[in-house]
């Protein structure tokens, strides 16, 4: 298989929505679906953020699930997965055009809403507040669930652009005072803009479908405590294409940190910060549990060497990680797939191997190891290098390359 896509448009159909930490690219879920799901009918991305892989399903024909813990996640996965009929919507943008036009030109504006949460003044300047409360506004005033929701993703956009969050940054960073004096953004303009450029996107994603009647449905269960028999029976799905955390957020990627402003102001979380806790990983267990996975364990011994608390730390992490392999093999079908991109992080200067230890867990649950890729990662917004000792200068390579494991159930 032909992995690398460094050259490809990964901002394509609906894919290029809505940023987001660790997206999967779509070309591997591509060429995932494509080798290992040919007769799919029913796909399954149990840790789906912006449904990258949902996408893919929906226009190869193949009905998909996926869960995430993250509103903002499941609200831009669904957009994503959702055509909309385009005329109706561009009445909305037209509309939405002519809504903002009085408060432009200050010619007798409507009176709003001004939004407020906590520390609001501290990431937001007043005039930019203003202005995405007078679009907060409008978005509350969309009848049409479906168009609500595309334009909530656009308004989630925009106000990342708009506040003072340092934009490379997917934890909460604010900028430095100099560049917080430079930076004059536009709300108006921007929504219209991601608006416009949305719309586009999702006429192609309608295109592409070609009129297949596929659907894609997303749930906010945890797959580390249960699958839902309501929602996927047991050996219903065809082939899991996923993309896992690659630790627990405090010390890898903050989900919950990134998508706690646009989960504050579109009221889908009071405090955003607090997700990040629930992920996996999050809470530090009491019972240490004994793991089969005699590469697992060889890892713990020499982080545990160095550093009890951030061994246990780990212990946490693939404890979860394997209640949850568990719970999503008794779903996939016999002959069914499992398709895991992971990366191999470091911690205390040593490589934990999440390829072999998903490989071993899968293996624990019947079944069989049929391939692991690796490639390069060369798009990925990811923190390339970290002190993993916390020593100036000790640099060590992160997560610059990731493995996709493939797995077979007997
Ligand atoms: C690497 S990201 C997935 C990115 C996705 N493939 C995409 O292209 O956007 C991992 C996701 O797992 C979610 N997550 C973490 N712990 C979870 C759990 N226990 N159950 C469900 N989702 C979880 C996070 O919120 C995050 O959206």
């Amino acid at each position: 298989m032909n992995l690398d896509f460094s050259q490809s448009n990964t901002r394509l159909l609906t894919h290029g929505f809505h940023k987001y930490p660790a997206k999967m690219v779509p070309q591997i879920a591509s060429a995932l679906i494509s080798e290992f799901g040919a007769n799919a009918s029913l796909l399954f991305d149990p840790y789906c953020g912006t449904g990258t892989s949902l996408v893919e399903a929906n226009v190869r024909g193949v009905d998909s699930i996926g869960s995430d813990l993250n509103p903002l996640a499941i609200l831009i996965s669904k957009v994503k997965t959702t055509p909309i009929e385009l005329q109706t919507l561009e009445l909305h943008l037209n509309d939405f055009y002519k809504y903002l036009f009085p408060f432009r030109y200050h010619l007798n504006p409507k009176d709003y809403i001004v939004v407020n949460f906590p520390r609001i003044d501290f990431w937001f300047s007043k005039e930019v507040k203003n202005k995405l409360s007078i679009i907060k506004d409008y978005v509350n005033s969309i009848e049409n669930i479906d168009i609500k929701d595309f334009f909530k993703i656009a308004f989630s956009h925009t106000i990342r652009e708009c506040s003072f969050t340092r934009n490379n940054e997917f934890k909460l960073y604010k900028m430095s005072e100099d560049q917080i004096k430079s930076f004059n953004p536009e709300p108006f303009g921007i929504m219209e803009e991601i608006l416009g450029m949305n719309y586009l996107g999702l006429k192609s994603f309608i295109e592409e479908r070609k009129n297949a009647k596929t659907t894609s449905l997303i749930y906010d269960f945890n797959t580390i405590d249960n699958i839902p028999q309501s929602i996927i029976i047991d050996k219903s799905i065809d082939i899991v294409v996923t993309s896992p955390p690659y630790g627990d957020s405090s010390t890898t990627v903050a989900y919950g940190q990134f998508s706690a402003l646009s989960n504050q102001w579109l009221d889908l979380m009071e405090n955003g910060r607090s997700l990040d806790k629930n992920l996996m990983g999050g809470s530090r267990i009491t019972d240490l549990p004994n793991f089969e996975s005699k590469v697992l364990n060889k890892d713990i011994e020499a982080v545990k060497k160095i550093d009890d608390k951030r061994a246990l730390d780990v212990i946490s992490f693939y404890s979860d990680y394997e209640k949850s392999i568990k719970n999503i093999s008794t779903v996939i079908k016999p002959n069914g797939y499992a398709c895991y991109v992971v990366s191999n992080r470091n911690v205390k200067g040593n490589i934990l191997h999440t390829d072999e230890i998903t490989k071993d867990f899968f293996q624990q649950c019947g079944f069989n190891h049929i391939n692991t890729f690796y490639r390069k990662i060369s798009n990925k917004r990811l923190p390339r290098y970290n002190s993993p000792k916390g020593e100036i200068g000790s640099r060590a390579e992160l997560m610059n390359t990731e493995s996709i494991i493939i797995m077979q159930k007997q």
